[in-house]
């Protein structure tokens, strides 16, 4: 059942590729135009939208993280994106021109289920992105855009994050398409980016023993930091919660800018920090803000792990361990770096032993708050 593999999350893992081949498919047409057909709403009500919230918690939270920066930048609708724990006790401003994306991969997870009623209530609409066919959040959601991932044995979410955020992709073109905020042929661009990316994570995945041989020599260390801007801080926040809970050692992310400000000073020695380095193409500069960062943290000893474009070559000097992936448009760009982080938790969980599909105290679908 496991199909030849030692966990069911190196499973999940390998079918990344056919799990955003298999989210994608039908609906986008040959023209470029993105159809949504579960979507239960009008073209109209999507007009009148002026501002998103996205909702989930854990691994779905740091995919709608990503969806933010895709979804500002191709809408130019506001978008907020917060833990669904804490959206409804603060008396968040919605109405029915609030747009509520809940975000989850069982459809069950009492928290996201609960901020979904709360945004109802205050008449907001709500659109669902979830992995559970006929679960409680799709069905009380105004609509919903099924991720097609396949079931997720394992406890630790992978293959369900790369198809959330494929999903949100879609969602971020179709609101750009129906308003008018992209060109038919823009669309169509950024839409034959996304068909490419199954192939890139395949590649990704053929080259993953110098991951496997890096987890053996991280396993005894006492904490590993993550560090990523723009959509590599959720990728960087979504390294650590893998290894926080796969492998239960001491893991944090940071926006690269912010050390600085403070947690630069837990850096010693050998002290593992795992950084996602832009592209080098496009935005450019980002690329070259992580590597000042990069700079700094080798500075007070911190022996790096570089997640880095193939042909960056500028960055292999600032890389104690260097993981290359394929070039991926900036905002695509976490559908290939999270593979090595995903990997990575999983090798050094295993390396100590435990159980990687059953993590101690944590269960597939929270359904208490
Ligand atoms: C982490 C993980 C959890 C879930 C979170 C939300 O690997 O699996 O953080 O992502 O509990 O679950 P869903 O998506 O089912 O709402």
């Amino acid at each position: 059942e496991k199909g030849g593999y030692d966990y069911f999350m190196l499973k999940e893992i390998a079918e990344q590729p056919q799990a955003i081949a298999d989210t994608l498919r039908g609906r986008l047409a040959e023209t470029g135009e993105i159809t949504l057909d579960e979507v239960r709403l009008t073209d109209q009500d999507l007009r009148d939208v002026d501002k998103v919230f996205i909702v989930a918690c854990g691994t779905a939270y740091h995919a709608g993280m990503v969806a933010k920066y895709a979804i500002e930048h191709w809408t130019r609708i506001p978008c907020e994106v917060e833990l669904a724990s804490e959206f409804r006790y603060r008396d968040p401003v919605l109405d029915r021109s609030t747009l509520v994306v809940a975000i989850s991969q069982s459809g069950e997870t009492m928290d996201t289920l609960m901020a979904l009623r709360h945004a109802k209530q205050q008449k907001a609409r709500v659109l669902a992105i979830c992995n559970t066919n006929g679960s409680t959040i799709p069905r009380e959601s105004d609509a919903v855009l099924y991720t097609h991932g396949g079931p997720e044995i394992a406890v630790a979410s992978t293959k369900a994050f790369l198809t959330q955020l494929a999903a949100c992709y879609l969602v971020g073109l179709h609101l750009a398409q129906v308003r008018g905020v992209m060109y038919a042929d823009e669309v169509a661009a950024v839409v034959e980016q996304l068909r490419g990316t199954p192939s890139k994570v395949d590649r990704v995945l053929e080259q993953m023993e110098p991951v496997r041989e890096l987890a053996r020599d991280l396993a005894e260390a006492k904490s590993v930091l993550f560090i990523g801007r723009h959509v590599g801080y959720p990728v960087a926040l979504e390294g650590a919660l893998k290894l926080k809970e796969l492998a239960y050692m001491h893991a944090e992310g940071f926006a690269a800018g912010e050390l600085k400000h403070g947690p630069i000073a837990l850096i010693d020695q050998g002290t593992p920090v795992v950084c996602v380095v832009p592209s080098a193409r496009g935005r450019g500069v980002l690329r070259d803000k992580v590597i000042s960062n990069i700079q700094e943290v080798r500075a007070r000893g911190a022996r790096t792990v570089v997640i880095a474009e193939e042909g960056d070559d500028g960055v292999a000097r600032y890389a104690d361990h260097l993981i290359v992936v394929p070039p991926t448009p900036t905002l695509l760009a976490p559908l290939v770096t999270t593979v090595p982080l995903q990997v990575l938790a999983c090798e050094i969980a295993s390396a100590r032993g435990h159980d990687v599909d059953q993590p101690r105290n944590l269960a597939k679908s929270v359904t208490v708050e």
